[in-house]
């Protein structure tokens, strides 16, 4: 059997409970392509994995019910699938009789859903997974470190978005423009023709100006609610986990039928549309990723570390190959 190299989670803990390994190959079955992955992403879902982290700010006894829930769900004492890693970009290395959509050579871009498994040189995809809209040929004009880094952001603010029904001159409000969700969302919203509020700290600013925002506002700054206007749709992209004054300021700031939407609201389910769509915004529409660090496969536990501190701006990538 042909080994490869991946980055197993051996417990729920830090950063230091991954580990490099050598496990073997995939080999695909007749319904499974397998993708040699170029780049995968470390995101904020990976590191609540292997932390084992409650999403939502809840306390005792909620927060412990969670965490019991997420070890039934995830594996008791440590993740069932060892891999961790929700997206990839790669080449289709090889396919299943049954496999239709792809071939050998195919450049591909995918979000694992529940299988993950990223964090590894390959990684087998199912009919059924692509079926369900979790793998599609990588948009043609960008390379696969920008495409890994679209992925995550791209279909949880399409998720969160669907609702929105922005229309052309609205005032929409993204708390966290400078995250991996906020950097997708905020153009999106320029995308449907909005006047954004981009919400992020001073030293993001130049970021999301360049990404499109009209205004800026600083949530570290004690008396920036004052400059809080009426918002037909507000987007907090980064969860509850993250808060300030302002915040907490923007949700009494909307228009009478305004709406507010927070990532942590309900659990993401991934539709076959999202990717689709997403590859046709980035075809067309010039949506662009956002890549702050680039960590190789060795790295995992300093790009984790990182990753964890909570403020990052868009993107952490891991290049495996
Ligand atoms: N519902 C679901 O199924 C689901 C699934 C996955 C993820 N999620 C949610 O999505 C979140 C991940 O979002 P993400 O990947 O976009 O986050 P991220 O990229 O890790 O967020 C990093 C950004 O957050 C900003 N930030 C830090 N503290 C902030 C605060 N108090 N107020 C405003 N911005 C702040 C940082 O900017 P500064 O450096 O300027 O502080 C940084 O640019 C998760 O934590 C979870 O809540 C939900």
């Amino acid at each position: 059997m042909t080994e490869m190299k991946a980055i197993c989670c051996t417990k729920y803990g830090g950063p230091e409970v991954l580990e490099m390994s050598r496990i073997n190959k995939p080999v695909p079955n007749e319904d499974e392509v397998v993708v040699k992955i170029h780049t995968t992403a470390v995101t904020a879902s990976d590191c609540a994995i292997r932390g084992l982290n409650v999403p939502g700010g809840h306390e005792f006894p909620i927060k412990q019910f969670m965490r019991l829930g997420m070890r039934l769900f995830l594996g008791f004492t440590k993740p069932r699938n060892p891999v961790l890693g929700l997206v990839f970009s790669g080449v289709v290395e090889a396919t299943g009789e049954n496999i239709q959509s792809f071939k050998k050579g195919d450049e591909v871009v995918g979000f694992t859903g529940n299988s993950r498994g990223a964090y590894a040189e390959y990684k087998c995809v199912s009919n059924k997974e692509i079926e369900a809209g979790e793998m599609i040929l990588k948009p043609k004009n960008v390379s696969h470190n920008e495409a890994a880094s679209l992925v995550y952001g791209g279909v949880l603010a399409t998720h969160f978005m669907k609702t929105s029904n922005i229309e052309i001159g609205e005032s929409v409000l993204i708390y966290g423009a400078s995250g991996a969700i906020g950097t997708i969302a905020l153009q999106l919203a320029k995308h449907y023709g909005a006047y954004v509020t981009a919400v992020c700290s001073a030293k993001n600013f130049d970021l999301v100006a360049s990404l499109g925002a009209d205004k800026m506002l600083d949530y570290t700054k004690e008396d920036e609610s004052n400059k809080l206007e009426r918002y037909d749709f507000i987007l907090d992209a980064v969860g509850e986990n993250k808060t300030s004054k302002l915040k907490l300021a923007c949700k009494k700031s909307l228009t009478t039928n305004g709406k507010y939407v927070s990532v942590d609201d309900g659990l993401l389910k991934i539709y076959p549309d999202y990717l689709p769509t997403l590859k046709h915004l980035i075809e067309t529409d010039g949506i662009r990723a956002v890549i702050d660090k680039v960590y190789s496969l060795e790295n995992m536990v300093e790009a984790h570390t990182y990753v964890e501190k909570g403020h990052k701006k868009g993107n952490v990538l891991i290049e495996v190959v």
